[in-house]
This record gives structure tokens, sequence and C-alpha cells, in this order.
């Protein structure tokens, strides 16, 4: 019943922005746990992506970051100003910024809580994290060179008023690249608002099944990691949310009923 409410309810834009402050400030607050610093459901490269060395370290959320890694080395970043919207607890910002060398990366995210924990844990140079709302994003026309985003418009009121701020903020010439998830049936959605937008289209592909191996082969230390940091009565709840192995998520992406996609833009110049 609750289940259904929420569904319907998801439908209005102030009940998605609603529901994601209350989840990611929460979630911050609550488990700032330093071991775990993404919440993308991951990505296992194909076999014409250089394979990158990432240490056999549990602590170290291999396919999550190469969502990351492989989605910023989309475009040259190195000596690029970056600014990366909804990036929840900093570890893939802290990745890209310290791997490939961009002159400043922001990290945006609505949660404060968010913001908070990730200036706390990640301390590279030419990196900050800041407050901020995709749909009013923080900063002046034309002032940066690539826009990233991982797995958080899904989330967003109006992904068409995001949409506007990144094609307001990012410099001509400038790359918007972006990764996340939809219903198999709504995609065309996303595709059509991207299409809109007066920004050049450069490629989509659908990483469908490099999200679903990522997800298959993180799930041992998945699992071991909500035993960890939950409390029993919420490691059920929180498993159907990180995605694990049987899955609401993990079998509607098995099944196609849900697709993830890679988008590369770029504005005129
Ligand atoms: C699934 S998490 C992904 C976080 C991060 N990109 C990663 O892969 O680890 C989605 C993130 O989007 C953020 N978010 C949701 N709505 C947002 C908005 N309107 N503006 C900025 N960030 C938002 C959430 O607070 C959350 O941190």
């Amino acid at each position: 019943m609750i289940k259904l409410i929420i569904y319907a309810l998801k439908r209005f834009a102030w009940f998605k922005r609603l529901n994601a402050k209350v989840t990611y400030e929460l979630l911050a607050k609550r488990v700032p746990a330093a071991e775990w610093q993404f919440m993308n459901y991951g990505y296992v490269p194909n076999p014409n992506e250089k394979p990158i060395e990432v240490p056999e370290d549990p602590s170290i959320q291999k396919y999550p970051l190469q969502m990351y890694h492989y989605l910023a080395l989309k475009t040259d970043l190195g000596g690029k100003k970056v600014l990366e919207v909804g990036s929840g607890r900093g570890g893939g910002a802290k990745h890209v910024a310290s791997a490939l060398k961009p002159a400043s990366y922001i990290g945006m995210d609505l949660a404060q809580n968010a913001v908070d924990l990730a200036n706390k844990l990640h301390h590279v140079p030419n990196l900050k994290f800041i407050q901020g709302s995709a749909e009013e994003i923080p900063l002046p026309d034309n002032s940066v060179d690539v826009v990233l985003n991982v797995e958080s418009c899904h989330a967003y009121g109006s992904v068409e008023k995001f949409i506007n701020e990144v094609k307001r903020v990012l410099k001509p010439n400038g790359t918007f690249a972006l990764v996340d998830f939809r219903d198999a049936d709504k995609m065309y959605v996303l595709r059509q608002q991207l299409k809109n937008s007066g920004l050049t289209w450069i490629e989509e592909e659908d990483i469908s099944s490099n999200v679903v191996r990522a997800i298959e082969a993180e799930d041992e230390v998945k699992k071991a990691r909500i035993k960890k940091l939950f409390p029993p009565k919420w490691q059920k709840l929180f498993g159907e949310f990180a995605g694990v192995v049987g899955s609401t998520f993990h079998t509607k992406m098995k099944n196609g009923v849900k697709v993830y996609h890679r988008f590369v833009l770029k504005k005129p110049a």
C-alpha cells in the first residue's frame, strides 16, 4: 500500500524534490561511513575500454568508481573546469579530480549533509563540494567546461529545468556527460528532453548489461557492507535501495523493464 502511494506521488515534481532531499540528507547524517563513498549501481567496462587498476580492497567500490571513470573519459578533462551535479558522498568526484587532472572540480549536491560528509572525507587540492540544486545551479553563465551527472537526474522535480541550467553554466564547446536509468518505456522522454535542449547530440549508449554485470560482481561485498553499516531491521530495505542481486531494481534491469543509458552532448560554439 505504502509502495503504491509513493509510486503515485512520484508523478509530482514537489514530491520528487522532497523525497530526494529527505532520503539523502538522512542517509548522510545517519550513516557517515568513510567506506561508503558511492551511491550508483556500478559499471563493468566494455572490452574496447582500457582497463584501470583498482586495488582489490573491499572498502573501495570498484564498480561504482568505474561508472565515473568511463563516463569522464568521454571528454578530455585535463586542465578543465568541471562541475558535477548530484555528487553524493563524493567518491566519484575524488577519483576523477585526482586521476584525470582537471584544473578544478566542484561537486554539487542537494543534500547539505552529503556535501558536509564529502568535504570531510575527501581532500584533493582541486576539489570542493557545495550545496545546490540541479534546477537552480549556483554558478554564473558560461563558467564551466564540463558537467558530469551520475545516476541523479531521475530524482529531479524538473529534468528540463536541469538541462537548461546545464546549458546556461557550460561554456561554448563545453561537454555534458550523464548516465542514468529509466523504465525502458520512458527512456525516450529523457532522450527527447536532451534532444530538445539546443545542445549538440554526440552519442547515446545502452549500458544496461554493463550495470547488471557490475551489480552481480559487487554483490557479495555490497551485502557485507550493508550488514556492517545497517542494523538488522533495516538491511532488507537498504538491500532494495542499493540494488543487491534479487532486488526489484536488479530484477527489472535483468529483464529489460529498466534500462541504463550514457549520453554525451556539447554546447554549440
Ligand atoms: C543515487 S545518488 C548518486 C550519487 C553519486 N552521483 C554517486 O554516484 O555516488 C543521487 C544523488 O543525487 C542528489 N540529488 C537529488 N536531487 C538533486 C537535485 N535536485 N540537485 C542536486 N542533487 C540532487 C542526491 O542528494 C544524491 O546524492
